[in-house]
């Protein structure tokens, strides 16, 4: 089963709507050539609606960095599934580890957010991964398979197969110490057979997992070529178009 590659770029706090207007639109000049992967940027709130009108009749897909689970109601400050799809979102991130540490994101608030993101025809891109005192510790895939458990446990079969899970060790990321191949695919392998579990063979052989953590230009490629790695979640590399499209261009020598 060969799997699309999809690589997301996370804007994070970063850049004033004219800024992502100018990356998203060289984005898409640069990108839009690769079509044998999927491209996918995710701005802040405030330059979602004029991205995604930028971006509109391109192949390349917006992801909201963060959702409430709710579709309306009296939730100062945030943004419902309904909305994010109305702007013209396809994507959300779910669960980042940032929004785990820094804001109380819990695993179960994090299956409701890709329980409602199904319901409205959103794409979840579910974060795992854990910090440097639990791979320390040895409790690695027990973090990691509990918030995929916690993540996915609500989803039917098919929308865990259109779903994305993001392998983000949270001591590789914005630390320029990128897990090893080795290292990630040791996990992803791990993900991919609980999905297994959770919903059966042909199902976990659907889902892409997506590796994060110093994602760069020149490490995707020997992510990339291992087995269970199906795309990158990329934070600093994602924020200029040069290096960004160097890592969607990860199988043309000549990008
Ligand atoms: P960096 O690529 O900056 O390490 O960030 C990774 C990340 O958190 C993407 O969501």
């Amino acid at each position: 089963m060969t799997r699309r590659p999809i690589i997301a770029g996370n804007w994070k706090m970063h850049l004033t709507v004219a800024e992502g207007l100018a990356l998203a639109s060289e984005i898409r000049n640069r990108c839009a050539r690769f079509r044998g992967v999927d491209v996918v940027v995710a701005p802040g709130a405030a330059s979602l609606y004029p991205i995604c009108q930028r971006l509109a009749d391109s192949p390349i897909g917006v992801a909201a960095q963060n959702c409430h689970h709710a579709a309306q109601g009296a939730y100062t400050g945030e943004l419902s599934p309904v909305q994010l799809a109305d702007v013209g979102c396809g994507y959300v991130i779910v669960g980042h580890s940032e929004r785990r540490q820094l804001f109380g994101e819990t695993d179960e608030g994090v299956g409701k957010k890709a329980r409602a993101l199904h319901d409205h025809g959103l794409t979840p891109i579910v974060c795992v991964g854990e910090t440097l005192v639990e791979r320390d510790a040895g409790r690695t895939l027990e973090v990691v398979l509990r918030q995929l458990d916690a993540a996915l446990g609500s989803l039917r079969p098919e929308e865990i197969a259109a779903s994305v899970v993001a392998y983000e060790p949270v001591w590789a990321i914005g630390t320029g110490r990128t897990a090893t191949p080795a290292q990630a695919q040791e996990i992803h392998a791990a993900l991919r057979t609980r999905l297994v579990a959770l919903a059966g063979e042909t199902v976990a052989q659907k889902v892409r997992i997506q590796y994060g953590g110093s994602v760069k230009p020149d490490n995707i490629r020997d992510l990339m070529s291992q087995p269970d790695i199906d795309g990158a979640l990329v934070g600093g590399a994602s924020l200029t178009a040069d290096s960004f499209t160097r890592i969607v261009a990860f199988e043309n020598e000549d990008a």
